[in-house]
């Protein structure tokens, strides 16, 4: 495996092999690799010829009150996971490589973009839109990998390759979990031990309502009642939104009448966790 911190050492890397037909694999990635991460890698490692994993804490997707400074930063761990995953390159840049002296440009997906993170984060989908392009340029992949977590992220990322052209085909994969259904998240190792007890949460509320609109419930102010009613019942628990929405355009449905997601952050302490799930009704509505 080869680290590469420079961006035009890692784009001439990558324009050998795709002269030779190699097809490259990219995923993403602020490090801090977990589970989920792996599973990523194992599923590209799968369908591509050589493996471009980027380990890069993008500063532009944090606004100054957020975890920046804090966001767990584990280089040699990481690298390991991509040796035993077989990845062919670790990508490093340097925030000065990234952003040099000069850098202005900037890349916003405003609609998709719009609601739900980007209420509660409005830096956060213009710098992953920025850092996302900006690696795509880079590392110039022929597919790429995301994980379902950030449902909005791969809504904002699907809506920029068709938007700009990107001859790259886009993979999400499902959300890998705890056994008690948490999502994981790297962010996950700063809850308490409390906080830890009730984080699942989250996923158990959004099961009830994909339950709930399995079985015929169309009301999306229902389902969302109802969801609000599981997680109420802890005090810890600080509900940032609850959202049944259009899969692609992540605006919210009036009536559940085709597939939809189903979005949730919560706050837990500092901590706040995201999660959703696809649902689509199977009989006739309430
Ligand atoms: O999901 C992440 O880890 C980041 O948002 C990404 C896509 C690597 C961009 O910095």
């Amino acid at each position: 495996m080869r680290t590469i911190h420079s961006p035009s050492a890692m784009t001439a890397w990558s324009q050998r092999l795709r002269r030779e037909g190699v097809v490259i694999g990219f995923v993403p990635t602020m490090g801090a690799l977990h589970e989920g991460h792996r599973a990523l890698l194992r599923a590209a490692r799968l369908k591509c010829d050589a493996l471009v994993v980027s380990m890069f804490v993008n500063p532009i997707q944090f606004a100054p009150t957020e975890d920046l400074a804090t966001y767990p930063r584990r280089l040699s761990q990481d690298r390991t996971i991509c040796r035993e995953e077989g990845v062919d390159v670790c990508f490093e840049p340097t925030p000065a490589a990234m952003y040099p002296k000069g850098f202005q440009t900037v890349v916003t997906v405003p609609s998709v973009a719009r609601r739900w993170e980007g209420e509660t984060r409005p830096h956060h989908f213009g710098g992953v839109a920025t850092v996302v392009t900006k690696l795509f340029g880079v590392v110039r992949p022929d597919v790429v990998w995301f994980g379902q977590k950030d449902f909005q992220q791969c809504a904002v990322v699907r809506q920029l390759v068709k938007d700009l052209n990107f001859n790259i085909r886009l993979i999400v994969r499902p959300t890998v979990r705890e056994r008690d259904g948490l999502a994981m998240s790297s962010r996950n190792a700063f809850l308490s031990t409390e906080e830890r007890r009730l984080a699942p949460m989250l996923y158990q509320a959004l099961l009830a309502a994909q339950r709930a609109i399995k079985t015929g419930m169309a009301d999306p102010k229902t389902v969302q009642a109802m969801m609000r009613k599981v997680l109420e019942a802890q005090p810890a628990i600080r509900i940032d939104y609850l959202a049944i929405c259009d899969p692609d355009t992540l605006e919210p449905l009036d009536r559940i009448d085709r597939q939809a997601v189903i979005l949730g952050a919560i706050r837990l302490g500092s901590v706040r966790l995201i999660d959703n799930v696809l649902t689509r009704r199977t009989r006739g509505g309430t």
